[in-house]
């Protein structure tokens, strides 16, 4: 029996967040629609953060309420407060993500909040998701690195996610937000985190390929046992307030290796490619990714799988 690994598809929240250009509800409809056909079980849909931070996901509300609800598909969506718990509640939510980060100086910037500030933010919306029987999520960012304070200690990481588990979490996910990891790191934050009491099947990995070392993460988190890992069809995206944190590890990219690998994870390589090329072109970009460019490979005939 192959094993498992969970692919978290975060290209229509953290792909499109830091896109200038604006996409139309439809559009992004139309994205998720194709995630959903390539196989993706696990797609961050859209945040309820205030319009003002986020404009381009200013149209939370009436794109969640318009996507199609097939069983076993789940949409977290982001939610910084009890306003935008509220908001989330009106629009069908099911599943949320918090977001905090391992250093006060990148929490300041991105919400306003020291850690601590959050984690009590985060609190009653926790509480809320639960009694609702949401599936509840928490971002760690910077915890391998931060833009405004350079290294991060894994116990610090490791320390804020363990509060958020206290706050009743079902999974944390440590993100590199910088793309400034490399693998003994990955090593080091899972033992040091089992170590600490977060059980590996709660742990996920969100990694930035800015300096290419995102795949080598992720063999390095399957080999440590995590199995759950972010990715973006297209590669898009990155926090405006994480300065040069370009490029999330791209969904076709993950799906080659672990295919490649071994692992038995429901995605389609083609469909990704498919909804990688649709978000490519909304943007008015070119895809990028390596296998956006050279496609997949097929081992019985040698020749590349799903290129345009
Ligand atoms: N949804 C919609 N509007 C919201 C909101 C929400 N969840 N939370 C706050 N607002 C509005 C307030 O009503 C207020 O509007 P006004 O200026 O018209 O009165 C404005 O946003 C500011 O609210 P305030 O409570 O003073 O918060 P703030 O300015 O300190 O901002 C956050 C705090 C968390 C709302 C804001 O920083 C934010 O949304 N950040 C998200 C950043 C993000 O998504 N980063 C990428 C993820 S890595
Ligand atoms: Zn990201």
């Amino acid at each position: 029996m192959p094993e498992h690994v969970r692919i978290y598809e975060v290209g229509p929240r953290d792909g499109l967040q830091n896109e200038a250009t604006p996409i139309p509800t439809a559009t992004k409809a139309r994205y998720v629609d194709l995630l959903v056909a390539a196989g993706l079980r696990e797609i961050e849909a859209t945040s309820f953060v205030s319009p003002k931070a986020i404009p381009q996901l200013a149209d939370a509300d009436a794109l969640l309420a318009a996507l199609p609800r097939p069983t076993g598909v789940r949409y977290p969506v982001l939610v910084p407060n009890e306003r935008g718990m509220a908001r989330a509640e009106a629009a069908g939510a099911d599943a949320l993500a918090v977001f905090t980060a391992a250093t006060d100086a990148f929490t300041e910037r991105n919400i306003g909040m020291t850690v601590a500030e959050s984690l009590d933010a985060f609190a009653p919306v926790l509480t809320r998701a639960r009694a609702l029987g949401w599936w509840r999520r928490a971002y760690v960012s910077t915890a391998f690195g931060c833009p405004y304070t350079g290294a991060v200690d894994p116990a610090r990481a490791v320390d804020v996610g363990l509060r958020l588990l206290e706050l009743g979490v079902d999974e944390v996910c440590f993100g590199d937000t910088i793309g400034v990891g490399v693998p003994s790191q990955v090593v080091e934050l899972t033992q040091v985190a089992v170590d600490g009491g977060i059980p590996r099947e709660q742990i996920a990995y969100h990694f930035h390929d800015t300096r290419g070392t995102a795949l080598a993460n992720v063999a390095a988190g399957l080999a440590a046992g995590v199995r759950a890992f972010d990715a973006s069809s297209g590669g898009t995206g990155g926090c405006p307030y994480a300065p040069g944190a370009a490029g999330n590890l791209a969904t076709e990219d993950l799906v080659y290796l672990l295919d490649a690998m071994g692992y038995e994870h429901g995605v389609r390589l083609e469909g990704v490619l498919e909804a990688a090329r649709f978000v490519a072109e909304a943007l008015g970009k070119p895809l990028t990714t390596k296998v956006g460019q050279a496609g997949g490979w097929d081992p019985r005939t040698g020749a590349p799988v799903g290129r345009a």
